[in-house]
């Protein structure tokens, strides 16, 4: 009962019948009186304009024949009925009586008729207008007072029927409610059909929104109209488009991680196999050991970076807001390298502008960022290539770079390297480091950015000082 529909339907009904509603009580009432005073406005008119021949007449003391006829003429040319009336006045100019002289009507229902507009017109010798009851209908007057020479010669009353303005007004209104019933039809035609056509639209948005509810990202929704529903169906497209991303990225994410699972687990198993063979030689025996070991050692890395991935994601990793000098972690972290730099042939440096490089982070998060920035740079870089660690200050934030000068990274995959398990090179790694550095950075209102050319990569790690 309480749809839009039904709802809409009836407000559309409600503001017609209050429409009509108001031109009944209000119009109506309102031109029932304005052609009532337009009548009797046009009557005082045309007694002022005819009266003139019946004072002549009556000043003359013409006879009653005269008088009926000169009436009578005023009549005809009125076109209304015309009444001459004789008025005695009292010393004070107080009318007492009317006596009837003459009357241009056929059948004068007299006995009804009081002629008040008469006594007042005598009263005032002014022309007075006003409606009275007569046997069968009311009639409107306009009485006018004769004088002649200063003297009151007798009252002349133009009257007309005036039941022509109540007839006018009772035909206005039946046309009213007439031409109401259609309106509030068609208002309610109208408001079911248009409601009903909004209320399709809202059912197909619904529909859409429960398709993608139960996991349906295919679904559509119209948005071919520029209106509000339009806009509403278009903001939830692209809710939609950005869910199906997500959800596919998720998807990508399980694929991608279960086969990096699976590829040590099937390495580890060849080589359990081939250790438990009798015949096996101490040195190929230890050769074996130590492809174990170090199967074992990427998948606990493994198992530790997507641990870390999707607890960054899902922001469930507490993280430190500390005071903390960032020229000393950089410091401590190099030395760690110091065996890998021998293995790897290279030489590292380290430049710090300045001895109190301050900034607001978790220290052991910055210090696993910059393992994998120095691991990176020499991973996947050629053996003897040189580092250069910088750690500075400017515009209010401590910067730490890590540069290598090995072959650089092509535009391509410049672009693609934050992406987890994103690999360019033939490397071991599982393309998970920058990835957790790029998270790990955002958590502390950092950032992390990266320049590379032929010849050198620039990993920058920014920090709030
Ligand atoms: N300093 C660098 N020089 C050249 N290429 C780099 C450098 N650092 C990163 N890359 C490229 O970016 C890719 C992504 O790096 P990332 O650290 O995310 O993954 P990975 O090192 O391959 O694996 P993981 O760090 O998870 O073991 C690398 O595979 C490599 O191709
Ligand atoms: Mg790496």
């Amino acid at each position: 009962m309480l749809s839009i529909r039904n709802r809409l339907a009836a407000l559309f009904f409600l503001i017609t019948a209050f429409a009509v509603g108001v031109v009944l009580l209000y119009v109506t009432p309102q031109l029932r009186s304005s052609l009532r005073e337009e009548k009797l406005g046009t009557l005082a008119e045309v007694a002022e304009r005819y009266s003139e021949p019946i004072t002549e007449a009556a000043a003359d003391d013409a006879s009653t024949r005269t008088l009926e006829r000169v009436v009578g003429e005023a009549a005809d040319r009125a076109g209304v009925r015309v009444i001459l009336l004789d008025v005695e006045l009292d010393e004070d100019g107080e009318p007492t009586s009317a006596a009837l002289v003459a009357d241009s009507a056929e059948d004068p229902d007299l006995n009804e008729l009081r002629f008040a507009t008469g006594l007042a017109a005598a009263r005032t010798g002014a022309t007075v207008t006003g409606t009275e009851m007569g046997a069968e209908q009311r009639l409107a007057e306009a009485a006018t007072a004769l004088v002649a020479d200063g003297k009151l010669v007798g009252v002349a009353v133009f009257a007309s029927p005036a039941d022509d303005v109540e007839a006018q007004v009772a035909l206005l209104t039946r046309q009213i409610l007439v031409a109401g019933a259609i309106a509030l039809t068609l208002a309610l035609v109208i408001g079911v059909l248009v409601a009903r056509a909004i209320s399709q639209r809202v059912r197909r948005i619904e529909r859409g929104a429960e398709q993608v509810a139960a996991g349906d990202f295919s679904a559509r929704f119209p948005t071919d109209s520029p209106d509000e529903l339009g806009q509403l169906a278009r903001a939830l497209d692209d809710m939609q488009r950005q869910l199906a991303e997500l959800d596919s990225a998720r998807k990508r994410f399980i694929a991608t991680a279960s086969h990096e699972l699976r590829t040590p687990i099937f390495s580890l198993g060849g080589f359990l196999e081939l250790l438990e063979e009798e015949e096996l030689d101490e040195p190929t025996r230890r050769v074996f050991l130590r492809q174990v070991r170090d199967q074992v050692d990427r998948l606990g890395k493994l198992a530790t970076d997507l641990l870390d991935l999707s607890r960054l994601e899902a922001g469930s990793l507490e993280l430190r807001h500390e005071d903390c000098d960032v020229g000393l972690l950089a410091e401590g972290v190099t030395s760690e390298f110091v065996p890998a730099l021998v293995s790897h042939d290279s030489r590292m440096e380290l430049r710090l502008a300045g001895r109190r490089l301050r900034a607001v982070c978790d220290p052991e998060r910055v210090a696993q960022v910059l393992r994998i920035l120095i691991d990176n740079a020499l991973t996947h870089t050629p053996s003897g290539t040189a580092l250069v660690v910088t750690a500075e200050r400017s515009d209010g934030r401590v910067r730490l770079t890590v540069r290598d000068y090995g072959p650089g990274i092509d535009d391509e995959a410049l672009e693609r390297v934050f992406e987890p398990f994103y690999t360019s090179d033939g490397t071991q790694g599982s393309g998970l480091g920058l990835a957790i550095a790029r998270e790990l950075t955002e958590r502390m209102e950092g950032s992390l950015g990266v320049e590379s050319a032929p010849g050198r990569t620039a990993f920058t790690l920014e920090l709030p000082a």
